[in-house]
């Protein structure tokens, strides 16, 4: 098998790479990255002389590129993305053209190329909109109607939409995941566990979004890594899968888990204004990825999943201050020059 990664630089595609290749040693990788301000190359630096990956840089908007490297793929898995809801905020622009005219130039390479390739596209449980706090029973189907209210979501959810539209329309093979949010490893510290970790660490407070009580499912990265590699391999053509940890917590649950981890008192929360049009809750019935694909979370549970993520920062310290301090930009800069490809 020749994979095609899109985005493993980045928190999950680089966590992907490692769990892939040990889980399938004879699969040849190339992971395909504009090393945008969140793809980093220390996260893989220790595979750059290993026979079975290859790093290319660039863009998924670069059709040419795209047309040179679709023909040795067998499959692709499409992480590439702009991923920060409070960025998409800010200025949805970038989501705009990365999330769906990113994809769409993917798709069309594909069809080019060979329909017949596996394309796996990673999305996110945030398509869904949000769901009330008081109905704890009510979770995220597949069937739930798509209904995103960020522009990242929203972004994400036009790529569903093409994909969608491109296996019904073309007959490309492809299959959609829709996961819950992520943590462990190489998380860029501005997503809020690596964010509270690191500031902790630091001797900063932590911002706590409004009243704290928007929960969220978190599932470790490598059960979501395990997920996408069984849809990639036995998902079936034009569907779309859920994935989650089992593991609801309000925003306040986590800071106060984290806080107990480093042994830090409650007087390092920073109550600060909410995100605008925050979602209150996530969560996310997986119960198709067990049904059909025989996966469920085994990774994920509290409070034991947390500590070693925690541990993890408290041991890569070098990683995330050369991510804060914005040194590992010079170090690819470096490496691969100043070409910006986005
Ligand atoms: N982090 C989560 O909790 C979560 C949950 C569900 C789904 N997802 C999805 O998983 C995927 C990966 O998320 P992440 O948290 O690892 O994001 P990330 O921001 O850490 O990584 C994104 C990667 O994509 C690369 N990239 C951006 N634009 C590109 C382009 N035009 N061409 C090639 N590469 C480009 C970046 O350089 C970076 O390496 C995204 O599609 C995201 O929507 C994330």
């Amino acid at each position: 098998m020749n994979l095609l990664v899109t985005g493993g630089c980045g928190f999950i595609g680089s966590n992907f790479i490692r769990f892939v290749h040990n889980a399938r040693p004879q699969w040849k990788i190339t992971n395909l990255d504009a090393l945008t301000y969140s793809g980093n190359p220390e996260n893989l630096a220790d595979l750059d002389s290993q026979p079975w990956y290859t790093f290319t840089h660039g863009s998924i908007n670069d059709r040419t590129l795209l047309d040179k490297l679709m023909p040795q793929a067998d499959a692709v898995v499409h992480f590439a993305a702009e991923s920060h809801v409070d960025r998409s905020i800010l200025d949805s622009g970038p989501f705009i053209q990365t999330n769906i005219v990113g994809t769409q130039c993917l798709l069309d390479a594909l069809r080019a190329n060979d329909i017949n390739k596996r394309f796996v596209h990673v999305s996110t449980d945030e398509v869904y909109g949000e769901l009330p706090i008081d109905k704890p029973d009510v979770k995220f189907t597949e069937q739930t109607p798509i209904a995103p209210n960020s522009p990242y979501s929203a972004s994400k959810a036009g790529s569903d939409l093409l994909v969608a539209a491109y296996h019904h329309t073309f007959s490309l093979d492809t299959v959609i995941t829709r996961c819950s949010n992520n943590f462990g490893p190489y998380q860029f510290p501005e997503k809020v566990i690596p964010l509270f970790v690191t500031n902790l660490i630091e001797g900063k407070k932590v911002p706590l979004y409004g009243d704290g009580q928007n929960i969220r499912d978190w599932i470790h990265v490598d059960d979501h890594c395990e997920a996408v590699l069984a849809v990639l391999e036995k998902g079936k053509p034009g569907q779309a899968y859920n994935i989650g940890g089992n593991n609801e917590q309000s925003n306040l649950q986590l800071t106060r888990a984290i806080l107990e981890t480093l042994g830090k008192g409650k007087d390092m929360i920073q109550h600060v204004e909410d995100r605008l049009g925050h979602d209150r809750r996530y969560a996310i019935d997986c119960s198709k990825m067990k049904q059909e694909l025989n996966w469920q979370p085994t990774r994920s549970a509290w409070p034991q999943a947390l500590e070693k993520t925690v541990q993890w920062y408290t041991e890569n310290e070098t990683w995330w201050r050369n991510v804060k301090s914005g040194q590992y930009r010079q170090y690819y800069q470096q490496q691969y020059g100043n070409r910006t490809t986005n």
